[in-house]
């Protein structure tokens, strides 16, 4: 778990890791290539070992040469199953699907199920491999699929909640070593989908409109080994920028590429982020920092998860965390992912004011989080809940940390290196600080006593936004900060509206 003492801006500069989203296929297509595949930028996180762990057993071999960049080499091409006890650990295991049928030509793959951030099918995966000729059943929790040739053909590849990322990467993969050509529309525009079409082009694919709804694939016989650098990884660069709105820091994010953050920082900059792009090439493409200022003043919005390149759903439980601190009712829909929102009862406990109403969520600001043991549920979850803790006051304790392993590299010792206080420690109960723990015989008098509070409110009646203090009933005994911007006002017998 971790213990995070919040409250201090972030400062100084920090550098963004290669994306787990474009390593996790990328590697995967290792098991397509006739020679060894060298890729730089694999960030070094769990799923990125578990995805290793899963390729060995199907005859991959791969290493962390002393540069850092990844080696994988085919040593058996004989091995098809990929196990339940491999793929429960990781539902992008299923990206070895389209892999193994394009170069084996059979596959068993065990069904990855749903996990905490949605049922997850993978229909659309299967719709496109059996429209490229394979053959598909479901037996015992597995996909059991066979193609004795893989044809080129049209493929519309939309489904209820838009494209699909992982689904696209599979299709492509088989359509790569397909006779004919193949168009797939509705394709998956993510970066991350881009950057595995660019992969498998430096083995010899023939893919035109990365990056776009429509792709058109001509197939080839064989693909050879390669090597390829991973993107950066937009979703921790925006996690950063977050970090760094939330504590009204100053801190550069470096290795990020703009165009990849477009929505992100479109919407940090409505919310009133200050925020400058630095040293990027002439190339809308090229590489370059992100430079976060302490904002004024935070207001609330509208945000909604959508597609590429919409804001992204991995970024949305970050955003939460940030709007609960924003003056005002923001709104925030996830419309990739409609459950995605396990995260709101945990920021409920860190003091946010978060009502959830189906797909979407009203989050009301506050103006002081509050250190409160909380537990991650999912990746992102976590992601959130420690930027919830570092912003906060006080102590907090974020459990199940090892959902954040799974895609943040060490993110505890990047956020220190700017100057958070976050430790990692074994999770029991001696570990939690005392200010958390709160003893049955004798509860803590404080716990009683309310501090004042400010809030934001609107006013219609008497015109324009307010910041006002309320007092509680009884704090007597509670020190009043003087603060001249904060204007007191009586409440007795009205309400704000
Ligand atoms: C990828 O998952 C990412 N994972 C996810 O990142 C990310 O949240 C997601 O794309 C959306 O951007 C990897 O890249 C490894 P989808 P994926 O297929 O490919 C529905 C993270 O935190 N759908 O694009 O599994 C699906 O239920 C993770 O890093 C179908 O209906 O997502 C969802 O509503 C978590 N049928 C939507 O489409 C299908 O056959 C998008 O899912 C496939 C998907």
């Amino acid at each position: 778990m971790f213990v995070i003492e919040g409250g201090k801006p972030l400062n100084g500069r920090v550098r963004v890791s290669g994306a787990k989203n474009a390593a996790l296929p990328i590697m995967a297509a290792s098991i397509m290539a006739d020679g060894p595949v060298t890729l730089r930028d694999v960030p070094d996180l769990v799923d990125v070992r578990t995805l290793a762990d899963l390729l060995e057993t199907l005859g991959v071999r791969s290493d962390r040469a002393v540069d850092g960049s990844l080696n994988l080499q085919v040593v058996d091409d004989s091995c098809i199953v990929a196990d339940y006890e491999l793929v429960r650990r990781m539902r992008a295991s299923i990206c070895v699907l389209g892999p193994l049928l394009a170069r084996r030509r059979r596959a068993i793959v065990s069904l990855p199920g749903g996990c905490n951030i949605g049922d997850r099918p993978i229909d659309l995966h299967l719709k496109g491999l059996r429209a490229l000729g394979v053959d598909i059943r479901v037996e015992h929790g597995y996909v059991i699929a066979e193609a004795s040739r893989l044809r080129g053909t049209n493929i519309f590849l939309g489904g209820s909640f838009g494209s699909t990322v992982t689904g696209t990467c599979n299709v492509l993969a088989a359509a790569a070593l397909a006779e004919g050509v193949t168009t797939i529309e509705s394709a998956a525009c993510e970066p991350e989908v881009a950057d595995f079409g660019r992969f498998l082009n430096a083995m010899g694919a023939r893919i035109e409109g990365l990056g776009t709804p429509f792709l058109r694939i001509e197939g080839v016989d064989q693909l050879s080994g390669a090597e390829h650098s991973i993107i950066p990884d937009r979703i921790e660069a925006a996690t950063l920028l977050i970090a760094a709105a939330m504590t009204r820091g100053q801190v550069t994010v470096e290795n990020v590429c703009p165009t990849h953050l477009s929505a992100v920082i479109e919407k940090l900059r409505e919310i009133g982020v200050p925020l400058f792009i630095e040293s990027q090439g002439e190339d809308a493409t090229s590489l370059a920092d992100i430079r976060v200022e302490p904002a004024e003043r935070l207001t609330a919005t509208v945000c909604s998860a959508l597609a590429y390149p919409g804001l992204p759903t991995d970024v949305q439980a970050q955003f939460m965390s940030l709007l609960s601190l924003c003056e005002g009712n923001s709104v925030v829909t996830d419309k990739v992912f409609p459950d995605r929102f396990m995260h709101v009862p945990e920021l409920v406990r860190l003091g946010a004011q978060i009502y959830r109403e189906g797909p979407s969520a009203i989050v009301s600001g506050v103006v002081q989080l509050r250190g409160a043991c909380v537990m991650a549920s999912d990746l992102r979850a976590s992601a959130a809940l420690v930027l919830a803790g570092i912003a906060a006051k006080g102590h907090t304790v974020v459990r199940r940390i090892y959902h954040l392993d799974r895609g943040y590299d060490r993110l505890e010792e990047r956020l220190n290196s700017l100057g958070a206080n976050v430790r990692r420690v074994t999770d029991i109960v001696e570990n939690v600080p005392d200010s958390l723990k709160l003893s049955h015989t004798t509860p803590s008098a404080a716990m009683f006593t309310s501090e004042p509070e400010t809030i934001s409110a609107s006013f219609p009646t008497t015109g324009g936004d307010r910041r006002i203090r309320v007092d509680p009933p009884q704090s007597a005994g509670v020190e009043q900060p003087a603060d001249s911007q904060i204007e007191k006002v009586d409440l007795s017998g009205t309400r704000p509206e």
